[in-house]
Formats: structure tokens, C-alpha cells, sequence
């Protein structure tokens, strides 16, 4: 297994190019199901999690082409529809074929997903949502067994709670079902705004996109016609590195980059002391002298994001003052506080919030990535820590992100990825 070895540096300079958001990337590759022809999708980030998604399609029989950051996926031929559980264990989003296959076939299996590292993460919401438009839902030795004998009825959705996934997932079977679909509580992240944007332009009539309230006119069957498409920018990825700018105190500028979808988070990193200067596509962040703490509450877009939690309590260490941070989407996503704790950060956790004591010197040794943002959050830590900083199980980093030690490396870092 690899593992990254850093040494910590005075500061970065340059220019990071951001890659296209795993996260839009995932219920994109799985639209495709929808379409009565290929599709190409560019600007696809190439990490794991995308290769396992396509390959899950290419495993149901669809023509999977994957060249740099460009896919061109054709699902015409379908020959299955039960993505397994070799695939669906390595990736809980797998879930997002589930929508799509049933709407299309009548039928479909898919393995449950299982927790993960972060916490649960039920479909609950996704199974009775479909079962509100007539699919009937059985779960079998560990698998989803869903059939819709009189195809899928659109029809009045509430969820009880935002589900990012779940709208994707239910968004894309009511593309396919007789009647219209009204979805209430729906998720705004940038990724969902994506997949409507596209499935309108391929001719699906869909109001409220970017709202809580989505109305989706089903074709009744009837596939689309999908053009080419570029996935917009990971907005994650970018929070990422602007965290990194602020740690280490560089101006870095990010390129490539949608400053739209970043605004809790260029709004929080502003309290910490940090200034900016944006243009249509690159941020520029201007380092705080002194970082101030924080308080931060992670929610549903447009509120500050989970995924950038962690990343926030490494930089949090090395505020002046006492910083605040709760999680209320997972409950438990506080895994990297006991590695930076051993690197020497003053965090106390209580529940679900976190209150931590900076400004802290960090001392680098070997740490454990737990999950994906965790393992980025040591990254940023072993940026400033004195000494070496070994992470391991640097796995679940590749899962959502582009080549990071060499972006890092790039703009000044001292990071290697070794072999154990
Ligand atoms: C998506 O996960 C993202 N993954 C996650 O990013 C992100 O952290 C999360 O949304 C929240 O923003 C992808 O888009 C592939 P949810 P998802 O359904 O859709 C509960 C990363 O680091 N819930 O919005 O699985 C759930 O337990 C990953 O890139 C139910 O109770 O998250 C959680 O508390 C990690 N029942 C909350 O809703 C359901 O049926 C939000 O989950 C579904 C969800």
C-alpha cells in the first residue's frame, strides 16, 4: 500500500489547476442509463471512485470508454440489472443506479451499501421514495430487490431529510415515470443543479432547479438524447486547498475553479482572517497574519459543507483562540481528530461538537487516513508540522483526489507518496 511522507515548509507559491467534482461526476456517469445513445462526459476527475462506478456500468453491459478525463459511456445495451456486491461495498454511491436501471427496466437488484467509515449513511428516503411511485421494494440477502410492474408513477415526494444522493437517485427515476414528480425538501448542492441542468437540456421539462422544491415531467420511458458535457469543478477539492493556503499562510491561486459554489466556504475562511480575490474561474487567497478561530456548524448547501469539516479543524489548530465545530449531517465524522491529537492539536470532543485550542504546534509522526476528507485534513496538518509526517491508508484520498501530492508538490510542498 502507498503511503505520503511530508515535511513541513515555510509556505506554498503558485497556481493549483482544480479537477471535476467527484461528487457531480458520480450521478452524471449513472444518468447515462437514461440515454438512448453514448454520452461523453469531459473534465472527469480520473480518482477511484469514478473508475469503480464505471466500471459497475460496463459489469451491466453498457460500453464504457475511459481516456484522461473523458468518458464516453453507452448503456443501449444493457444486458443486467444487478449491480453486485463486489462493486456496491467499495462504493456506497453505486446506490444512484438504482433509480435510474428501475425507471428504465421495471427491475432491478442492488447490494445495500453497507455503513461506512463516517457514519450509517441509510437510504431509507431513497427506497420509500420510490416505493411512493409504485416501485415494490424488497430487501433479500443483503440486497435491494426493486420491481415496478406498471412502470414508475410520478407523484408527491416529501423527504424528511435533504439527501443529496437520494434526489439524484429519485430526480433521475422520475425522468422515466408516467406523470409528473414534485419533490419537496430536495437537495441545492451544485452537483444535483447539475444533473437537472443536463436532463433539461436532453429535453426533460424540470422546474424549481437549485430550489428545495423540484417538479420533474416524466417522458413516460421514452430515453434521451443526451449532448456532451463538461462536469463542473469539485468545490471540495478547492476548499481543500485554500485551506492549505491559510495553514501554511501562502497566496496560492486556484485555477480552473467555480467561486459561485464556494461561498460559505470563502465566507468562513474570511472570519479566520484570510482575504480573496476572485475572477470568473481562480481564487487567489491572501493569507491571515494571525488566523482566527472559529465557529462553524456543517449543513446543507448553501450552508457551510461536511465535506469541508475536517479540513477546517486541522486549520483550526493554529487559529489564535478557541474554535467551535459541530457536525450534524454524520455522526461520526470526527476520525481525524484522534491522529491530530497525536500530532499534538488540543481538541477536546463533546457529541458532536468539537472545541479546539489553538494555536497549537504540530509535531509529525505516522498517522492513519480514516476516510476520504480525514485523510486531507492530515495532509494539511503535515504541511506545518514540525518534522516528518507519515500518512497511511492513503486509499481513501485516491478515492476523491486528483494526483494531490503532486498539485501540492507543485506549488512548494515537501510530499512524497512511498510504497509500504
Ligand atoms: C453525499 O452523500 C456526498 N456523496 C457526501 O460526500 C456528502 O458528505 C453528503 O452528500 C452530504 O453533503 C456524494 O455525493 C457521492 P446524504 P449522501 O444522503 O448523498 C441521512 C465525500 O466526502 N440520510 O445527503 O450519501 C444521512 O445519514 C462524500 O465526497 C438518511 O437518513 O449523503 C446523513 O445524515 C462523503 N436516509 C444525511 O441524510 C437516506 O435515505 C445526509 O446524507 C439518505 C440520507
Amino acid at each position: 500500500m502507498d503511503y505520503l511522507q511530508l515535511q513541513n515548509i515555510d509556505s506554498l507559491a503558485g497556481t493549483i489547476e482544480i479537477s471535476g467534482a467527484k461528487n457531480a461526476s458520480l450521478p452524471l456517469i449513472a444518468m447515462t442509463i437514461l440515454a438512448k445513445k453514448s454520452v461523453t462526459i469531459t473534465n472527469l476527475p480520473q480518482v477511484a471512485d469514478i473508475r469503480t462506478l464505471l466500471k459497475l456500468l460496463s459489469n451491466l453491459g453498457a460500453t464504457v470508454t475511459f481516456e484522461g478525463t473523458k468518458a464516453v459511456v453507452d448503456t443501449s445495451v444493457l444486458t443486467q440489472t444487478k449491480a453486485t456486491y463486489d462493486i456496491v461495498k467499495t462504493m456506497r454511491a453505486s446506490i444512484l443506479v438504482l433509480g435510474p436501471i428501475l425507471a428504465r427496466f421495471g427491475h432491478c437488484e442492488v447490494s445495500l451499501p453497507g455503513g461506512c467509515a463516517i457514519g450509517q449513511r441509510p437510504i431509507d428516503l431513497h427506497l420509500k421514495a420510490l416505493e411512493q411511485m409504485g416501485a415494490h421494494i424488497e430487501i433479500k440477502s443483503g440486497y435491494i430487490e426493486a420491481t415496478t410492474p406498471n412502470g414508475l408513477q410520478g407523484c408527491e415526494i416529501i423527504f424528511d431529510k435533504i439527501t443529496v444522493t437520494g434526489t439524484a437517485n429519485i430526480v433521475m427515476a422520475a425522468v422515466l415515470a408516467k406523470g409528473k414528480t414534485t419533490l419537496t425538501n430536495a437537495a441545492r448542492e451544485p452537483e444535483v443543479v447539475q444533473l437537472c441542468k443536463i436532463l433539461q437540456k436532453s429535453g426533460v421539462r424540470i422546474d424549481g432547479i437549485g430550489t428545495a422544491i423540484l417538479t420533474i415531467y416524466g417522458t413516460d420511458g421514452k430515453l434521451l438524447d443526451i449532448d456532451s458535457f463538461d462536469v463542473i469543478p469539485d468545490r471540495i477539492e478547492a476548499g481543500t486547498y485554500l485551506c492549505a493556503g491559510a495553514i501554511t499562510q501562502s497566496e496560492i491561486t486556484l485555477t480552473h475553479v467555480e467561486p459561485k459554489h464556494l461561498g460559505s466556504v470563502l465566507a468562513k475562511l474570511e472570519e479566520m482572517g484570510n482575504t480573496f480575490t476572485l475572477t470568473e474561474n481562480t481564487i487567489t487567497i491572501h493569507p491571515a497574519k494571525e488566523i482566527k478561530p472559529v465557529k462553524l456548524v456543517t449543513q446543507e448547501y448553501p450552508a457551510f459543507p461536511t465535506d469541508m469539516q475536517a479540513q477546517f479543524l486541522a486549520l483550526a489548530t493554529q487559529a489564535h483562540g478557541v474554535s467551535i465545530i459541530e457536525e450534524k449531517l454524520f455522526e461520526n465524522r470526527f476520525m481525524h481528530v484522534s491522529e491530530l491529537q497525536r500530532m499534538g492539536a488540543d481538541i477536546t470532543l463533546n457529541g458532536h461538537t468539537a472545541t479546539v485550542n489553538g494555536k497549537t504546534a504540530l509535531s509529525g509522526t505516522d498517522v492513519m487516513a480514516t476516510d476520504l476528507r480525514a485523510s486531507s485534513a492530515l495532509v494539511l496538518a503535515g504541511l506545518i508540522a514540525e518534522g516528518e509526517t507519515n500518512i497511511h491508508r492513503i486509499y481513501h484520498l485516491d478515492r476523491g483526489y486528483v494526483a494531490l501530492e503532486k498539485k501540492l508538490e507543485a506549488v512548494g510542498a515537501k510530499i512524497k507518496r512511498l510504497k509500504e
